[in-house]
């Protein structure tokens, strides 16, 4: 069976404060979006991608890839979860899915490998994740003083793609939707049941360009590529 990504790009990009959906931005020469999608097609185990556009979407018509017979559009909602669920529910010959942030352009083929290679050990599936560098300090309720340093060995930053037996996230979305849980990443769903995905080490340069000053990190790290 195929594994297939779901591309939910259909945010309007608040914090980034652009004229349009930093999805648009372009950076050399693609937009970020095209970006994204092309790390996913480049790799030989990647089938199709389902991009999730919002049904105001000016943009996306006008790309080359919107004639590309391996990407299908769908339409996102008002969450991201909603987003990525339409997304699946268009997945129907897949059995393992990937969801990718449209706003994640950077993404090293390697660590694709790596997360692709957990259907082969892992019924449960995992996301790409980095390893907290900074020191962290944990609130007291009231919010500016130190309560205690919490143990940064344990932590991680989540990244995208995130990867799942199609059907388990599709179940546990739902679940986790319905019951109105803080489901701000796929894993989160999953852990909302009770499983617990597997993390998998990926490059700190696959950042997800949220703010104006993630735009021109982006465009350096994409400029170092051969
Ligand atoms: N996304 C989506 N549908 C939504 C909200 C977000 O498909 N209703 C997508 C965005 O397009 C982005 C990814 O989810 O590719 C990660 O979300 P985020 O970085 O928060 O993007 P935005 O929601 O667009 O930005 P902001 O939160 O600053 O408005
Ligand atoms: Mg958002």
């Amino acid at each position: 069976l195929p594994i297939v990504a779901v591309v939910p790009a259909a945010g309007v990009g608040s914090r980034m404060r652009s004229a349009f959906p930093k999805q648009y931005l372009t950076i050399a020469g693609k937009t970020i979006l095209e970006h994204s999608i092309a790390a996913l097609l480049c790799h030989a185990e990647v089938a199709r991608v389902i991009v999730s556009i919002s049904p105001d979407d000016g943009y996306f018509n006008d790309l080359p890839l919107a004639n590309d017979p391996r990407i299908q559009v769908v339409f996102g909602g008002a969450q991201r979860a909603d987003s990525v669920f339409a997304g699946l529910k268009a997945a129907t010959d897949a059995a393992w899915v990937l969801v990718h942030d449209a706003a994640r352009p950077c993404l090293h083929q390697e660590d694709l490998s790596q997360l692709l290679a957990l259907r082969h050990t892992s019924k449960v599936g995992g996301i790409l994740a980095a390893p907290v560098r900074d020191t962290m300090k944990r609130a007291e309720a009231a919010g500016c003083a130190i309560a205690h340093t919490v143990d940064r060995e344990a932590l991680w930053h989540a990244l995208t793609p995130q990867f799942f037996p199609r059907e388990l996230l599709m179940m546990c979305l739902e679940r986790a939707l319905n019951e109105g849980a803080n489901v701000t990443d796929e894993a989160s769903a999953l852990e909302y049941c009770g499983y617990h995905p597997l993390l998998v080490s990926g490059r700190s340069d696959n950042i997800k360009v949220t703010r104006p000053e993630d735009f021109a990190l982006a465009e350096f790290y994409l400029s170092q590529r051969t």
